[in-house]
């Protein structure tokens, strides 16, 4: 079949080999009841079991239970296999303490050091609205109406413990997260995810994404942290731009993906290279060099994002962009040294704007009778 398995040490969904596409949402939680919080992780977690092995959400499903009672499935799924549905929680930093500091659930003695608040970068324009959340869900599956349809059965499973924050639809993965896999391209056209983390490369797994024991809280041991940005794209603008403009800005040619100055795609970019001129042929302004491991004290993180299209807006300007993804050992090693050397300098910041943030504590995968969040709460 083409189910992932739901269980086992590491949460699948971060180096299962990036789907086709997303249905990220983030939760608020309304509720001030710890145990019905816990209710509803472990019905979640019944639910994530049952959808990811391509059945329906609850037991009787979703049209042989009693016709006076609304069904425990809605649907829409009925007849679609498992599409390679993964369903991957994280925990954000309002779960543990309120605006005012207060202990929310009993659980802000095990806050990890990691979770700490992203810090605000240069030209961020974030809407606080679509950004943050207590409980973070991504569904990712081949088939965009199955990834929907896990995310629209876990929030009608959460009423009145939780409430939409904000969702997001992606279509197109903009990351290979698997050697076996064709890099694909983001909506600027350039081949995204060459040089990233792998699943096979599982010595800089241990050092770059998963959480070591002995690294802050003994529940993220295994886990990882989950880093989003929504990054609106400025097509109309971009697509004026000359080609040779776009490969300096990207810092790798556009039809083969290597890096400027190579000839294969995962050639490595050599920063050292410089042309005829004198002058870098990986510019100093380029997203490559910016963003690379050696300009960032050897900074690595799994990217795993999707394009977007959320129609247009009142200009007639496509609304797309990249809803960034990113998994790693801790944010403030990973995402947070790359963000700010890319705000301070990446040439390709004329085109791009972040308009949403999201950072969350993805706990080791359910084992056993496990359920998401046994080892925190
Ligand atoms: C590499 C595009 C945002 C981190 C790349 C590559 C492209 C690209 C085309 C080269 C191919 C590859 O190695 O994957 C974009 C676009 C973005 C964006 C269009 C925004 C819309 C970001 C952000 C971060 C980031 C926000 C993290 C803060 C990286 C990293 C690499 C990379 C770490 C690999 C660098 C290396 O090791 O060679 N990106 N990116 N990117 N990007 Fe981005």
């Amino acid at each position: 079949t083409d189910a992932v398995a739901f269980t086992g040490p590491h949460q699948a969904g971060i180096v299962t080999p990036a789907q086709d596409r997303l249905h990220f949402v983030a939760f608020d939680v309304v509720t001030k009841d710890r145990e019905r919080l816990v209710r509803t992780l472990r019905e979640w977690t019944a639910a994530a079991a049952r959808m990811t092995a391509g059945l329906d959400a609850g037991e009787i499903g979703a049209v042989d239970g009693m016709p006076e009672a609304p069904p425990d499935d809605t649907g829409e799924a009925i007849g679609l296999p498992a599409s390679a549905l993964t369903l991957t929680v994280g925990f954000g930093p309002t779960l543990f303490r309120d605006a005012t500091g207060k202990d929310r659930f009993g659980i802000a003695g095990k806050l990890p050091a990691a979770l700490e608040p992203l810090p605000r970068f240069t030209g961020d324009t974030l809407d606080e609205a679509i950004s943050g959340g207590d409980i973070a869900i991504q569904a990712c599956a081949n088939d965009p109406q199955v990834a929907v349809h896990a995310i629209r059965n876990l929030a009608r499973i959460g009423m009145g413990t939780v409430s939409v924050r904000w969702s997001q639809l992606g279509f197109g993965r903009t990351s290979s997260t698997a050697t076996g896999q064709a890099t694909p391209r983001n909506l600027f056209g350039f081949k995204d995810g060459t040089r990233n983390l792998k699943a096979e490369q599982e010595d800089l797994l241990r050092e770059h994404l998963w959480v070591p024991d002995g690294d802050g809280p003994d529940w993220m041991t295994g886990g990882s942290y989950l880093v989003t940005r929504k990054i609106r794209m400025l097509i109309e603008t971009w697509d004026r731009s000359s080609l040779a403009e776009q490969e300096a800005i990207v810092g790798r040619h556009k039809g083969t993906g290597a890096p400027l100055g190579a000839a294969g795609e995962f050639d490595e970019p050599d920063l050292t290279a410089v042309g005829a001129d004198g002058t870098d042929l990986i510019p100093a302004t380029a997203h490559v060099r910016l963003a690379h491991p050696d300009t960032n004290n050897g900074a690595r993180m799994l990217r795993r994002g999707y394009n977007f299209v959320d129609g247009s807006d009142g200009l007639g300007r496509l609304d797309a962009g990249l809803f960034f993804i990113a998994f790693q050992r801790d944010p403030r090693t990973g995402f947070v040294p790359v963000q700010r050397s890319l705000a301070a300098s990446d040439e390709m910041n004329e085109y791009v704007r972040h308009v949403s943030s999201g950072l969350f504590a993805c706990p080791p995968g359910v084992t056993g009778g496990g359920w998401w969040g046994d080892r925190l709460f």
